[in-house]
């Protein structure tokens, strides 16, 4: 829970409370989470990769050696060497690359680290031992270093043997960003007012709990993408071929409160020819449409509601994103950033829309901040912790 938050100690205190030079030569190991979307052989978005910067020149600048500690989820598990070349290549980090996660070439590498070095080691799940939380996988990982930062929010809501099972063996800290995206996430729980929340996306049946504990603390709950198929589907509108969840989740209780906020036009396209496309009106939506973004009285009905708020939460893609559907998505993350409000957004399809707009420094030119989070997020703002926060406690 968030009182026990506090019991975290963040890398920054501690590195602050050390006689100089004592950190020097000592090896921390660092989790992070640099599953970041490769295409051709290159990055192409590295919010995750930027925010590990400023735990890993901290440690540099006092003399210690880092390992680096990360999956990435691709089709062979491999990628993680392409990892290593965007740091060296794009974000000024020289970092060693060693293609095992254990072993004896592992070991080399670690001893030859000098100080300030930085090395990067192959993807962590290529390892069975990582998902299934093995004792001695972590172990084995532990031994490497003197101390552990997790710097990886956006992994900390797996039960994982590099998240909760490496820091029972050794001395450790939070990251910078885990501790920002702790105090930034952790207002969202209980903000001033009036707080908006908005979520995209699918699956109702993972969101409701979410849905249900925002229709609470929020005073308008937007929703947007496929889970508004399911209320209009509720509601008893046809909804064509659109997207839907199963059916197995009841939303009745939901689908009439008044803070939930739909707009009743919708951008369709034909099931057969995705670039056949047109507005209409939820009740003249036909048999063979697809619901694929929200109509174009999204933009005026989000401003009036946002403009006077004084924090906003979003989470989620608002339209069909992976198909194109990206217009409602990007004219979201432009009202934000007009009307200037405070609040926090994350989810991989929500940080591209601000980056299309040419804002990847967001947290910077507004008073956003850009969570590296997508489930953990939601996971944290339903539970107000994460498995791999409390075993920092
Ligand atoms: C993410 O992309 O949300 C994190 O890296 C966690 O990945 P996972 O869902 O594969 O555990």
């Amino acid at each position: 829970m968030l009182e026990n938050n506090s019991k975290i100690v963040g890398i920054e205190e501690f590195v602050k409370g050390q006689e100089l030079g004592n950190l020097a030569s000592k090896t921390f190991l660092i989790r992070a989470d640099f599953n970041v979307p490769i295409e051709n052989g290159i990055v192409v978005e590295d919010l995750r990769m930027r925010s590990v910067l400023p735990t890993v020149n901290l440690l540099r600048e006092v003399g210690a050696k880092i390992i680096l500690i990360s999956h990435i989820e691709t089709k062979d598990g491999s990628g993680m060497e392409v990892v290593a070349k965007h740091f060296n290549d794009n974000l000024g980090l020289s970092v060693k690359y060693v293609d095992e996660v254990i072993g004896e070439a592992v070991n080399s590498a670690v001893s030859e680290l000098e100080d300030g070095e930085v090395l990067l080691l192959q993807n962590l799940r290529v390892n069975e031992g990582e998902k299934n939380n093995d004792e001695n996988f972590a172990k084995e990982l532990a031994g490497l270093a003197d101390f552990y930062v997790n710097d990886a929010f956006a992994v900390s809501h797996r039960k994982h043997a590099s998240v909760v099972g490496i820091p029972k063996f050794l001395k450790h800290f939070a990251g910078m960003q885990l501790m920002k995206e702790i105090k930034s996430l952790t207002e969202a729980i209980n903000p001033p007012h009036p707080f908006v929340f908005i979520l995209g996306g699918a699956k109702f049946d993972t969101k409701l709990p979410l849905i249900k504990k925002y229709l609470d603390k929020a005073d308008s709950v937007v929703l947007g993408g496929a889970l508004v198929n399911d209320v209009f589907k509720a509601r008893g509108f046809n909804v064509g071929k659109s997207l839907v969840s199963d059916g197995a989740t009841d939303i009745s209780d939901i689908i009439s409160n008044p803070k939930l906020i739909i707009v009743d036009d919708v951008i369709v396209h034909d099931a057969d020819d995705v670039a056949k496309v047109t507005v209409k009106k939820i009740s003249e939506v036909a048999d063979n449409d697809v619901v694929a973004d929200a109509g174009p009285s999204f933009g005026d009905v989000l401003r009036s509601i946002v403009s006077d708020a004084k924090f906003v939460l979003w989470n989620g893609p608002l339209g069909n994103y992976e198909s194109g559907f990206t217009d409602q998505t990007i004219l979201c993350a432009k009202i934000l950033m007009e009307c200037g409000v405070r609040g926090a957004i994350g989810g991989g399809d929500t940080v591209a829309a601000v980056k299309s707009l040419g804002l990847d420094d967001l947290d910077q030119k507004s008073n956003l901040f850009v969570s590296t989070g997508g489930g953990a997020m939601i996971d944290f703002l339903v539970n107000e912790t994460l498995p791999g926060i409390e075993a920092l406690e």
